[in-house]
């Protein structure tokens, strides 16, 4: 396994659409572990391969809790088949947009349908934080990040800053 960079705002590619996989090869495996390991080592509890520059349609996550055995999600070309009428508001972040956590009003449970690892198509209804996990990260796929949901004004905040520091880490190497 191999811990990949992961991208940060403003980089384009987290706002490319990500292909579909045809076929769950060596490559696919290799992608989803290093994900993964990504993933744990950040530590986050979500993770798109647009993220890491891979514009292919897989996410991964993990909600086990600290004191819980570590339970990886992998979900390869994902669809969210239905949203509930309910919304609930959470606090998200994301490892593309480090150190910032904004609300979000979501809907509170959705069902999702993937292929896994082994090829096997699944059918999951997810609800509480896996819920609002999926929808964060199966956005990801389509270029969308979480700050497209929040006030103009506060979007356009998060922007500049990280726009911001892009140039300064450019005039500095
Ligand atoms: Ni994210």
């Amino acid at each position: 396994m191999a811990n990949r960079p992961i991208l940060v705002l403003p980089d384009p590619r987290l706002r490319a659409i990500a292909d579909p996989i045809d076929k769950i090869d060596d490559s696919i495996r290799q992608l989803a572990l290093d994900m993964l390991e990504t993933m744990y080592e950040a530590p986050g509890i979500g993770l798109a391969a647009p993220q890491i520059g891979e514009l292919r349609r897989i996410v991964v996550m993990d909600l086990a809790k600290e004191d819980e055995p570590r339970d990886p999600v992998v979900m390869i070309n994902p669809e969210i088949l239905k949203f509930s009428d309910e919304t609930v508001v959470t606090e998200e972040g994301c490892l593309s947009i480090p150190e910032l956590y904004y609300e979000v009003e979501r809907p509170a449970e959705v069902t999702v349908r993937y292929t896994d690892l082994e090829g096997r198509t699944v059918e999951r209804e997810a609800t509480e934080r896996l819920a609002i996990c999926v929808q964060h990260e199966l956005d990801h796929l389509d270029g969308v990040l979480y700050i497209d949901y929040l006030s103009r004004l506060k979007r356009d905040r998060v922007l500049k800053k990280f726009q911001k520091a892009e140039k300064l880490a450019r005039r500095a190497s």
